[in-house]
């Protein structure tokens, strides 16, 4: 792994990554304008409980290769948060992997209720694009209205959600129940959506930050594109080898529950093999940015690496 000279580790910058952001969607919420508490305490245990906030690294170090203050990007950062985390909180209903525990925690719909954690996810969801739309997140209007389209499409049919459907449809879902029997690169293109997306979306709103030029976004997304297929893959391995107290939430159920995965398709070994493949194309996506990128470079190895 290559190291960082004059910047501290990539593990203090993510601790304080976690905890400005934290801070900030805590801002957010507190000025939302959701009535009584107990719609704002379910938005609060969906985003403040936790969560590696790799998202928002992504973001704010983006931004930071072409100049940009990470106080500047904090708003598009906390944005792709909201919808990450609303993303998850809508994945564990019980209509969708009903799942129990997140982030170490009771499931929002678990610790609240059903209808709480549906309505706290819209909340999150509509709260993003106020926060981007605002003049906080940028002082042109041209690069907000750029910030929310991206993150729009990123987060919607062609992107997280289209992401979502592929997902539960490969379990049968919309069928006769039997898994669909995806090949490898119908996999990848679900994953692409459901995941990857709106890790890419990090990297754009970075890149929409500093103004970056064409060939400079063209690098930062294949980058993106690398760390988002090696992300799910770490997360498709977690599910495999992983252990619950550890991971943050349940471990075991992808294969039961018949996801397409491409641990499932390659077998442990292969998804290995892969993983490090793209952590290998995310750097070399990289290069020209020099010793600026080393955080980002290290990140890619840290998804790949990750316990959590
Ligand atoms: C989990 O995302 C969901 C996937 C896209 C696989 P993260 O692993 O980034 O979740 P947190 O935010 O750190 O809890
Ligand atoms: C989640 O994928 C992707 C999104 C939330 C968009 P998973 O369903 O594999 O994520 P976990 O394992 O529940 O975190
Ligand atoms: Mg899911
Ligand atoms: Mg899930
Ligand atoms: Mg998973």
């Amino acid at each position: 792994m290559p190291s960082t000279q004059s910047r501290p580790p990539l593990s203090v910058v993510l601790a304080h990554t976690a905890e400005a952001v934290a801070h900030h969607i805590d801002g957010v919420i507190e000025t939302s304008g959701a009535p009584g508490e107990r719609l704002a305490a379910a938005m609060r245990h969906a985003t403040l409980a936790g969560g590696k906030r790799l998202r928002p690294f992504l973001v704010i170090e983006s931004a930071a290769l072409f100049g940009v203050p990470a106080a500047a990007a904090m708003p598009a950062a906390a944005a792709l948060e909201c919808i990450h985390c609303y993303s998850l909180v809508h994945d564990d209903l019980p209509a969708m992997d009903d799942d129990d525990m997140r982030r170490g925690k009771p499931t929002v719909h678990r610790a609240y209720d059903e209808a709480t954690a549906i309505l706290a996810g819209d909340g999150l969801l509509t709260l993003a694009f106020e926060i981007l739309a605002g003049e906080d997140a940028g002082p042109d209007a041209q690069v907000r209205i750029a910030l929310v389209a991206s993150l729009a499409r990123a987060a919607g049919v062609a992107g997280m959600i289209g992401g979502q459907m592929l997902d539960l449809a490969a379990e049968g879902r919309f069928a006769d129940g039997a898994p669909l029997d995806l090949p490898a690169e119908a996999i990848i293109e679900l994953q692409a959506m459901k995941t990857g997306a709106l890790l890419r979306q990090a990297c754009e709103a970075g890149a929409l930050l500093g103004r970056a030029g064409a060939g400079e976004r063209a690098s930062l997304d294949r980058y993106a594109r690398a760390v988002g297929r090696a992300f799910q893959i770490a997360d498709d391995l977690l599910d495999v080898e992983g252990e619950a107290g550890m991971v943050g939430k349940a471990v075991g159920k992808d294969a039961a529950a018949g996801k397409a995965t491409l641990v499932g398709r390659l077998g442990v070994e292969g998804a290995r093999a892969e993983l490090a493949r793209l952590v290998g194309e995310a750097e070399a996506a990289l290069a020209g940015f020099g010793s600026a990128a080393t955080l980002l470079v290290e990140a890619a190895y840290f998804v790949a690496d990750r316990r959590n």
